[in-house]
């Protein structure tokens, strides 16, 4: 199975849902995000209204966060590489009679399809499922050539945390903090990086740090197997927005 396969079975479900239904469904879970981005626009774009913006969500599954910033009235733009998804927002868009600009692209190859530069662009808890250095690496420099000139790149991403329960069908590994998922072989699906080792790395990409919170009791799901377990036992949160 294709790393976009993985994905796109997460939202086969979805895909039964009239879009009412799915609009009740995704939309509350992306509260938290977009409280955040808007913290982040209020904080650093402050002098900017919504509609004078260009936002990019990467990893924007079905654009939950986007759909309420294009509600704000900025120029949205989403992409992620499962078609499925990018279906569904697509749908989603229509339904709320919001504009979007939408791609299906995988965000660790040059070239995702979206072009010019955005104010503000939004890790839709992609950067997480980027396993490899080489995948992270071109995420980065996506994001640097990507980013307009004062623009910020919010983040909000999964850490490590000495505790987490790990169940059957996934293994971690604590040299490189990658989880791993049987999928009829071992896949790497998640890095649960350390929070330090996530701040040198953006520094080694020549990112600028203008704000990083680590939140342990904020307990981030890597999969539906880890739902419903708490939060001591799940890994924690950081939160970041970076800038040129
Ligand atoms: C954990 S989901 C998050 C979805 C949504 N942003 C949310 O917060 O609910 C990560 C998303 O990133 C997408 N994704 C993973 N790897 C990708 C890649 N290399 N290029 C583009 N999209 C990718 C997946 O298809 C999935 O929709």
């Amino acid at each position: 199975m294709t790393l976009s396969e993985y994905y796109n079975e997460s939202y086969k479900s979805l895909m039964l849902l009239s879009t009412d239904k799915l609009s009740a469904q995704v939309l509350p879970m992306s509260k938290g995000q977009l409280q955040f981005v808007q913290e982040a626009k209020n904080k650093f774009l402050a002098n900017k209204d919504w509609s004078d913006l260009r936002i990019l969500e990467l990893g924007s599954g079905v654009g939950g966060v986007s759909l309420e910033l294009a509600r704000l009235g900025a120029q949205v733009t989403i992409c992620d590489f499962s078609n499925l998804a990018i279906d569904l927002a697509q749908k989603l868009f229509s339904f709320h009679g919001l504009e979007v600009n939408a791609f299906v692209s995988d965000l660790t190859l040059p070239e995702p399809g979206f072009s010019g530069k955005f104010d503000i662009i939004i890790d839709g808890h992609l950067l997480h499922c980027l396993t490899e250095d080489y995948q992270r690496a071109s995420f980065f420099k996506l994001i640097k050539e990507y980013l307009s000139e004062d623009g910020v790149f919010t983040c909000e991403t999964m850490v490590h945390k000495k505790k987490i329960f790990i169940p059957d069908n996934f293994k971690f590994d604590d040299d490189t903090y990658t989880l791993w998922q049987f999928l009829g072989s071992w896949q790497p699906v998640r890095k649960i990086s350390d929070s330090l080792d996530l701040e040198n790395e953006i520094k080694q990409h020549q990112l600028s740090i203008r704000s990083f919170f680590y939140y342990s009791q904020m307990g981030m799901v890597p999969h539906q197997s880890f739902m419903d377990l708490p939060v001591e036992i799940l890994p924690a949160a950081v939160r970041m927005v970076l800038s040129h």
